[in-house]
């Protein structure tokens, strides 16, 4: 027995070309990192990490950094106008710029993935300091997003060379936010496929799951999505791209106003979503809602669930099914001035999927928010 399971890790090994233990962390480029820092811990309970900055040697960017149980953000801003960074955050507001991931071996990674056509954004650096080391490499994926791959086997400091703890007397109580279940990417017209081209052939990782614009379509606007994994399902990718409908489709809003592909929305883990949603909603955070009929049926839709429905409803959770278990999710309204990135908070009970049977009720509350700001 037990030489079979060892054989059948040695082949996965074998195939699996860029092992990947999870997301590192995510890394967002803003105007203001301290105030979105404080906005992090305020609303969503995460706690001070680290901070790098002129005060650490890096002298033409500040970087906050914070954490919840396994969720790592990292906020960063320009401290000069000729910057990258800046340039970024004018062209795209605040968002998404690394989705950085764990990697056994940094080099590695880079070298299995440029090898197989992936675009190099950092080649293999290794940055040192008294804790041991960091190995940081990094490939283009859509847009101007990066995928970091880190490797910090041997690293026993606070977060990476230059930066130091961060120690402050605010800490906020967290609110049950696990580690990062999904990343939702937007695409421009038919760039899902070269991107579900791009995660098979440079980064080895499996289509999971497609919906096309018959499982997404409202009376207005529709898009399609391809759900893209790596292979312990540790990483997940879905990929959304427009789809033709009557009105402008979320996804082209999306693209409008980020100029060009980006996050769509980090899907957060929570093993209790009446506590989590309860805790965030007291601390300021809004979601979409749907209309109260969308209750009505839906435990005929999706059968028993363990929870009392009430709470679901009168918090906005919606729940879907799929043939191993439930899902309950939420959708927040967009973190930043421009109607781009927004997160999702899931509690999965079971299912694998991604909450297709709420996509109807959820767009149309979508496009109620859409046509307020006359972008329909
Ligand atoms: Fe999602």
């Amino acid at each position: 027995m037990t030489i079979t399971q060892g054989a059948v890790k040695n082949t996965e090994a074998s195939t699996d070309f860029l092992p990947l233990h999870g997301t590192d962390y995510v890394e967002f480029y803003v105007g203001n990192a301290k105030q979105a820092a404080h906005f992090y811990k305020t609303a969503f309970g995460f706690q001070s990490l680290a901070y790098a900055g002129p005060e650490t040697g890096m002298m033409d960017k500040v970087s906050y950094v914070l954490r919840q149980n396994k969720l790592t953000f990292v906020l960063t801003t320009a401290l000069r106008k000729d910057s990258e960074i800046a340039a970024h955050v004018a062209l795209h507001g605040d968002g998404v710029k690394f989705l950085a991931l764990k990697v056994e071996d940094a080099k590695d990674a880079w070298l299995q993935t440029t090898r197989r056509g992936g675009k190099s954004y950092l080649e293999p650096v290794v940055y040192k300091d008294n804790d041991g080391e960091v190995v940081m490499s990094g490939i283009h994926t859509y847009g101007d997003t990066v995928h970091l791959f880190i490797e910090r086997k041997n690293y026993s400091g606070v977060f990476m060379p230059g930066f130091r703890k961060w120690d402050t007397a605010y800490n906020p109580v967290d609110t049950g936010l696990l580690y990062v279940d999904h990343c939702v990417g937007n695409v421009g017209w038919n760039q899902m496929n070269p991107w579900v081209k791009f995660y098979e052939e440079v980064m080895g990782f499996k289509n999971i799951l497609s919906f096309d614009d018959k499982d997404i379509s409202t009376e207005y606007s529709a898009l399609m999505s391809k759900v893209m994994s790596n292979g312990n399902g540790y990483v997940k990718f879905p990929i959304n791209e427009p789809a033709e409908g009557k009105k402008k489709s979320q996804v082209e809003e999306y693209l409008d106003f980020y100029n060009g592909e980006g996050v769509q929305h980090v899907a957060i883990a929570t093993s209790d979503i009446v506590n989590t949603v309860t805790s965030l909603v007291d601390r300021g955070v809004e979601f979409l809602k749907v209309p109260q009929s969308y209750y009505d049926d839906v435990l005929e839709r999706v059968g028993a669930i363990d929870e009392d429905l009430q709470p679901l409803s009168q918090l906005g959770i919606l729940i879907d099914k799929d043939d191993e278990g439930y899902l309950l999710q939420i959708f927040s309204k967009p973190l930043q001035d421009r109607p781009t990135l927004f997160f999702e908070i899931i509690q999965r009970k079971g299912a694998k999927s991604f909450g297709k049977g709420n996509f109807k009720a959820l767009f149309e509350a979508l496009e109620r928010e859409q046509e307020a700001r006359g972008n329909l």
